[in-house]
Order: C-alpha cells, then sequence, then structure tokens
C-alpha cells in the first residue's frame, strides 16, 4: 500500500462500514463478474479480495486464490468463508498483489474489484497480473476507472487529493494502467445508472 494512512485506514474503520457500501452495488459487480466464461476447474486470483465480496459470485468448482495486504480484510473473509462453508476451493494469501508469488502463466482467470484505484501502483500490479495469467485468459475489472479523455478534472482533482491518500483514487484512467501490455478490452458493462462505476473484460493475447 505503500501509504501508513491507507494501511492503517483498511486495518482500522474501512472493515467497519465497507459491509454497508458494498451492499448497494452487488447486483453491479454481479453482473460485470456474469462477463467471465468460467470452466470446471478453473484458476482464478482475485488481487485485493479484501473482505472477499467477490468469492459467493464464483461458481464452486473453480480454484480461487485471493491477494491482500490487510490482516483485517483476510481475516473477515476467513471468518465469512468458514462459516458460509464456502472454504474448501478458496485460498486466502497475505501477499503485495504488486509483487506475486505465483508462476507466469498460473490463472485462468483474474477478477480485480476496485483494486486498481486503490493499490499504490496499479501499473505494477496489472503487470503482475497479466504476468500470471495464461494467455488467453480473462482478466475482469470492475472498478470506477475512466477511459482516456473523460475525465473531468476540475471535478475530480481536488476530491482525488484528499480520497486517494486514505481509501480510494477517483481519477484513475484505464487506458494508461493496462498501456503496453499484451490485453485487448473486449467488453465494457456499466455499473451505476451513469456508468461511473464499470465492468470492464479484458483478455491477454
Ligand atoms: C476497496 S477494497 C476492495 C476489496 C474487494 N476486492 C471488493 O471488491 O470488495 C481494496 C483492497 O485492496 C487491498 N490492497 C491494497 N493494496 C494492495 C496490495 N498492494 N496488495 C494486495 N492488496 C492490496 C486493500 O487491503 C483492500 O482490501
Amino acid at each position: 500500500m505503500k501509504n501508513v494512512v491507507k494501511l492503517l485506514s483498511f486495518n482500522t474503520f474501512i472493515p467497519v462500514f465497507y459491509p454497508a457500501l458494498m451492499l448497494p452495488i452487488r447486483p453491479w459487480r454481479t453482473k460485470a463478474i456474469k462477463m467471465l466464461d468460467f470452466k470446471s476447474g478453473d484458476r482464478v486470483i482475485v488481487p485485493g479480495v479484501g473482505s472477499g465480496h467477490d468469492l459467493s459470485a464464483l461458481p464452486k468448482d473453480v480454484r480461487v486464490d485471493g491477494v491482500d495486504i490487510s490482516d483485517v480484510m483476510l481475516g473477515i473473509g476467513k471468518l465469512k468463508l468458514k462459516l458460509f462453508g464456502n472454504d474448501k476451493n478458496v485460498t486466502l494469501n497475505k501477499m503485495d498483489a504488486e509483487k506475486l508469488f505465483f508462476d507466469d502463466n498460473t490463472f485462468d482467470k483474474a477478477i480485480l474489484s476496485l483494486f486498481l484505484t486503490v493499490v499504490f501502483d496499479p501499473k505494477k500490479a496489472f503487470a503482475e497480473i497479466v504476468r500470471v495469467v495464461k494467455p488467453g485468459g480473462q482478466i475482469l475489472i470492475f472498478d470506477h476507472l475512466f477511459r482516456k479523455g473523460d475525465i473531468p478534472g476540475i471535478v475530480t482533482k481536488p476530491v482525488d487529493a484528499v480520497l486517494s491518500y486514505g481509501f480510494a483514487s477517483v481519477a484513475r484512467v484505464l487506458d494508461d494502467i493496462i498501456e503496453g501490455h499484451p490485453v485487448t478490452v473486449e467488453k465494457i458493462v456499466k455499473g451505476d445508472p451513469v456508468g461511473f462505476v464499470k465492468g470492464f473484460l479484458l483478455v491477454k493475447k
């Protein structure tokens, strides 16, 4: 996270209000995840898995590795898995997503939900994802990212200066993050009615 304030937020007050924040956006998340074409036995990586809001939307016959650096978010995620008996096919790892301990071309799918706007260096984290996903693998990004040329700078810059330090950036651009990587953007779906949050389906060439 490279930022004490952010690490502290994700280990203290954010986990408390996070479930309430996530509940209303659940249908948008589910719609985005539905773009993935799951096959039985697929290996799925979820960087910045947090307390596991993506996990219940995944089929039971895939093998999931969640990665996060917040002990508290991971702890809540592990507790939820145990409570709902959903822990057999999921491993939650304490790991920096900017430096993944997985071999190249390991995963069939990656799910990056509300992660690229939080991680300190989104380009570095995305490069790691591209490295560990197999050629032909799908990468789903569910996030409030802009496309190049979309940002209303006057509004977002001051808000971003405050929010990005302790929580999430509201001014990151998908095209800047994925630039130079062997990926294509295959499909985009709107989350909220104005399309601030979107689902982006990418495929690694
Ligand atoms: C806004 S939460 C999203 C959690 C979950 N993906 C969701 O959609 O509810 C962002 C998560 O990214 C994690 N995170 C931030 N930087 C990270 C890094 N370098 N490596 C792994 N996880 C990171 C935070 O701890 C936090 O749990």
